[in-house]
């Protein structure tokens, strides 16, 4: 099984399962979801059982199968819903299938097991290219079927903003698409494809996301990455710019210098824009509000901006930058939702206490973050940026970099063992991260995400891979293949998803990570980057 449990028994004795099969007991309908292939109807009593136990924590479960049928301990309806997706893995790969009317044979096992981390996630940039709304309900399912439970969906960049707003319609109208797109290789001469691109969920969308994550124990954290990577917002509302001047969706990548203004116009905009999210995603406990990769140039240049800082008693630009994301998670919490941010603001200083931090420059600043009392997601670029090539070959489709195989990610610890407890206690979770520039297709997501992602769920749920991954892996191929994933082959990619003839780009993701971590020690160097 992948995620691995933390007690997977062999026990004599099996069973069969039918579609249209009957489930009985508390957490019915959580069993069901999991598991809609099999049909299964609610009853009175029948080959599935599946009983609240207090003792257990709300994603913690025991599972039994054997001549007896199959009977569940769940803590609550999350560890109900992991139980019937661990049976599933106790079925043929087949199983994953549509097939009306199947039999199943399921083995006897005995299966006792909880999450290490309770925030398992995935991150999608739906900003530089696009994912429609089926794609979405779909990587929630495959999400779900991996036992993670987090998806931070990337609203918006320089190149485009993605969600409907009823207030400031331009949003959708105007910075949702642009003409183009750079085609070309990190650090080299840009070129363009000349076709149009673009895209945005309805409200309506996101709440239909939001429903249906919620349905399968995944929270969606929306991101409004914000004062920097503003062209998108500001080509529709210059006027909540640092300088007013107009802007363009941006059609090539890296940093932009384009940042929203944080006078209270701003303010109220972007409160506004939180007050549209929450509403239209339903229960929203996290909202990330972005933070990296700010260039304050406009800031210090403004005699606006340099006078409303004066008159905060504020003495830097930094501090500005500080007070300005304080005021967003500040507003944030009036509405039940807490803030998220990349590492950069951490940096800068002045978060509320309840922020929670992405250290994606590296665990150095991630432990920094830990040891002033931050809860912490661990999100480096390595080996958690699944934008970087799995293997340095001029067969893989363009990517920023290379390389991060799936053993680098099975490698991974996100509370290493040489923090201390208490530092190690404030690591929450982890979560890898897909930016898309490069990226232009959903079948080009699965290639990048599978299987490096079920190397992920492994050690976000047990906090480390367990023996015998490599094998697991190869068995899991076939629900993979079941599902139609088009996953990464573990010998490279088919003939059909190699790369257009191109030389490699040669930037190493080493080298990347020792100039990023080494920009972590100052509060001068949210200057960027990968
Ligand atoms: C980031 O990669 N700028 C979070």
């Amino acid at each position: 099984m992948i995620p691995r449990p933390a007690l997977l028994n062999d026990l004599s004795g099996s069973c069969v399962l039918t579609s249209g099969a009957t489930v009985s007991g508390d957490l019915v309908d959580a069993v069901r979801t999991a598991l809609p292939g099999l049909d299964l109807r609610p009853g009175d009593s029948g080959e599935i059982d599946v009983r609240r136990d207090p003792a257990l924590g709300e994603e913690a479960y025991r599972l039994t199968t054997g001549s007896r049928g199959v009977e569940i301990a769940a803590g609550g309806p999350a560890g109900a819903f992991y139980a019937a997706q661990s049976l599933h893995q106790l079925l043929p790969a087949a199983s994953y299938r549509f097939s009306p009317g199947a039999s199943w044979p399921v083995p006897g096992a005995r299966v006792e097991d909880a999450p290490r981390f309770g925030w398992r996630g995935l991150h999608l940039d739906v900003a530089r290219h696009f994912s429609p709304k089926r794609e979405i309900l779909r990587l929630i399912d495959l999400m779900a079927a991996h036992k993670l439970n987090r998806l931070h969906l990337h609203l918006v960049d320089d190149q485009g903003w993605r969600v409907e707003s009823r207030a400031y319609p331009l949003l959708h109208e105007v910075s949702s698409h642009r003409p183009r797109t750079a085609t070309n290789y990190y650090r080299e001469p840009d070129t363009y494809d000349e076709v149009p691109h673009g895209g945005y969920y309805t409200l309506d969308d996101l709440a239909e996301i939001g429903v249906y994550a919620r349905s399968r124990h995944v929270t969606v954290v929306p991101e409004i990455d914000v004062p920097g990577h503003a062209s998108a917002i500001l080509a529709a509302y210059p006027a909540f710019g640092a300088t007013g001047e107009p802007h363009d969706v941006l059609d090539r990548w890296g940093i932009s210098p384009a940042i929203l203004s944080p006078l209270p116009p701003t303010v109220e905009f972007l409160t506004t824009i939180f007050d549209e999210l929450i509403g239209a995603l339903g229960e929203t406990p996290y909202v990330h509000i972005g933070g990296d990769e700010v260039v304050l140039d406009h800031w210090a240049e403004s005699a606006q901006i340099t006078a409303y800082r004066e008159s905060l008693g504020l003495a830097t630009i930094n501090d500005l930058q500080a007070w300005f994301l304080r005021r967003l998670a500040d507003a944030l919490a009036e509405r039940g939702a807490r803030a998220v941010v990349w590492d950069e603001a951490f940096v800068s200083g002045g978060l509320r206490q309840d922020t929670i931090v992405m250290p994606w420059r590296g665990m150095g600043v991630g432990r920094r973050a830990a040891a002033a009392g931050h809860d912490v997601v661990a999100t480096p670029v390595f080996p958690l940026y699944f934008d970087y090539a799995e293997a340095a070959s001029p067969d893989e489709p363009m990517a920023i970099g290379d390389a991060i195989t799936v053993e680098d990610v099975a490698a991974f610890r996100p509370a290493p063992e040489d923090w201390t407890d208490e530092e190690r206690a404030r690591v929450i979770g982890v979560q890898a991260q897909l930016w898309t520039e490069r990226v232009p297709d959903p079948r080009t997501v699965d290639y990048r995400l599978w299987p490096r992602a079920c190397a992920l769920a492994e050690v976000a749920w047990s906090g480390t891979t367990a023996a015998g991954f490599g094998e697991r892996l190869t068995e899991h191929y076939g629900r993979l293949d079941a599902l139609g994933v088009e996953y990464r082959p573990p010998a490279g990619p088919h003939p059909w998803q190699r790369r257009r003839p191109h030389r490699p780009s040669g930037v190493r993701v080493a080298d990347v990570m020792a100039r990023i971590d080494s920009m972590t020690h100052d509060a001068e160097s949210t200057r960027p980057s990968v």
